[in-house]
């Protein structure tokens, strides 16, 4: 944002900014105090905060206050403490209801119309050239998964994407998983059977942020991909039934995987919502989850409510279905983008992926160095 002018006074304690577009912010003393950048606050090199909110006084206000070059608050505190602040920087972190849902990131809901305007991208044109990078970043971002093509087919390439895009995250399943038909399976994922659409892991706690999916081969009839858009399946929940989707949102189930070395629980529901009650992830997977421990007085409406849920992933217009061919990646926002498959035949050609799951925050950040430096038209 540009610089703006502005003209400042205090009211109640707090202070009452007025940026040349008419545009009125109110800040609190202690949330100003607490967002000085001057270098006794900040370190210059790093920006890390070089106090303990404790060092702060108890009681705080304002001595005397000036925007007299207009582009530059000045606020010297009552005790002695000088501030100032950029007229962008406060337009930039405006508090009123407006500004603060303008900044929140909002997900692009979709269904299988996306078929038409899928987010893919070559992955040797990715690494080529960061600006393609972040303009598929930014599209992964707003849907919640992206197809990469031309992946290397060679087993192992998944994990060489997953600690380019992020860091693999190693489970019990190794650095990375083969989904191919084996017998006496561990997971009916390594079977033939179609796969309900579900997400990843639910019974890790974390759950995967993000999994990877490269085909390696797609010789068996059958085997198509499909994915569902949790979030917009979730909001359907909403508008149809507020009481079903509160009851998903607020009581937990428990999931859980075991095997012979393993025997991994985690307990949370199937949707969640952050403070301004924006979807924040889908945990949805029939094959693990445990049992419902909640009150029998919850328990029927809450099956009502799952049940209700399941049944809006079937529907024809929310699944997305295509097919993975050797080279083909999938990357999905695994508490978001729901993946599934169809059945195949093994007897009559072979089907092999390989996947891996990497952590959220360091995709993001990749999509957040990248937009430092490469803009989007
Ligand atoms: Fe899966
Ligand atoms: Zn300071």
């Amino acid at each position: 944002m540009n610089p703006l002018s502005m003209t400042a006074s205090t009211a109640d304690g707090s202070i009452l900014v007025t940026f040349e577009d008419g545009q009125r912010a109110t800040f609190s003393s202690y949330w100003l105090r607490d967002n000085c950048h001057c270098a006794r606050c900040r370190h210059a090199g790093n920006g890390q905060k070089l106090y303990q909110i404790t060092d702060l006084p108890a009681a705080l206000s304002v001595r005397t206050l000036s925007a007299a070059k207009a582009t530059l608050l000045e606020v010297v505190w009552s005790d002695g403490h000088l501030s100032s602040y950029a007229a962008g920087w406060l337009a930039d972190h405006q508090l009123g209801a407006t500004a603060r849902h303008a900044r929140q990131v909002k997900p692009v809901l979709w269904d299988q119309g996306i078929a038409a305007d899928m987010p893919v991208a070559s992955w040797p044109a990715l690494l080529a050239d960061p600006a393609q990078e972040l303009a598929w970043l930014e599209r992964y971002t707003e849907l919640g998964f992206g197809l990469l093509k031309q992946v290397p087919i060679t087993p192992g390439a998944v994990a060489e994407v997953g600690d380019r895009l992020g860091f693999v995250r190693i489970t019990n399943y190794g650095r990375l998983f083969d989904v191919q038909s084996v017998p006496n399976p561990t997971n009916l994922a390594y079977t033939a059977v179609g796969l309900a659409v579900h997400s990843d892991n639910p019974y890790r706690n974390p759950s995967p942020g993000v999994q990877l999916l490269h085909c390696l081969e797609a010789g068996a009839p059958g085997g198509d991909t499909l994915l569902v858009d949790g979030f917009a399946a979730a909001e359907l929940l909403r508008q149809q039934d507020p009481a079903a989707f509160e009851l998903l949102r607020t009581v937990p189930m428990n999931f859980r995987y075991s095997d012979a070395q393993t025997d991994l629980r985690a307990r949370q529901t199937l949707i969640s919502t952050d403070a301004d009650d924006l979807l924040k992830a889908v945990h949805f997977n029939n094959r693990s989850a445990d049992w419902l421990d909640a009150p029998a007085e919850v328990a029927e409406a809450w099956y009502q409510a799952y049940r209700q849920f399941a049944q809006l992933l079937l529907r024809d217009e929310l699944q997305l279905v295509f097919r993975l061919a050797p080279g083909d990646c999938v990357v999905m926002q695994n508490d978001r983008t729901l993946h599934g498959r169809t059945a195949f035949d093994p007897n009559l050609g072979r089907r092999h992926l390989q996947g891996c799951y990497i952590d959220r925050d360091a995709m993001e950040s990749r999509r957040l160095v990248l937009s430092r430096t490469h803009h989007l038209a």
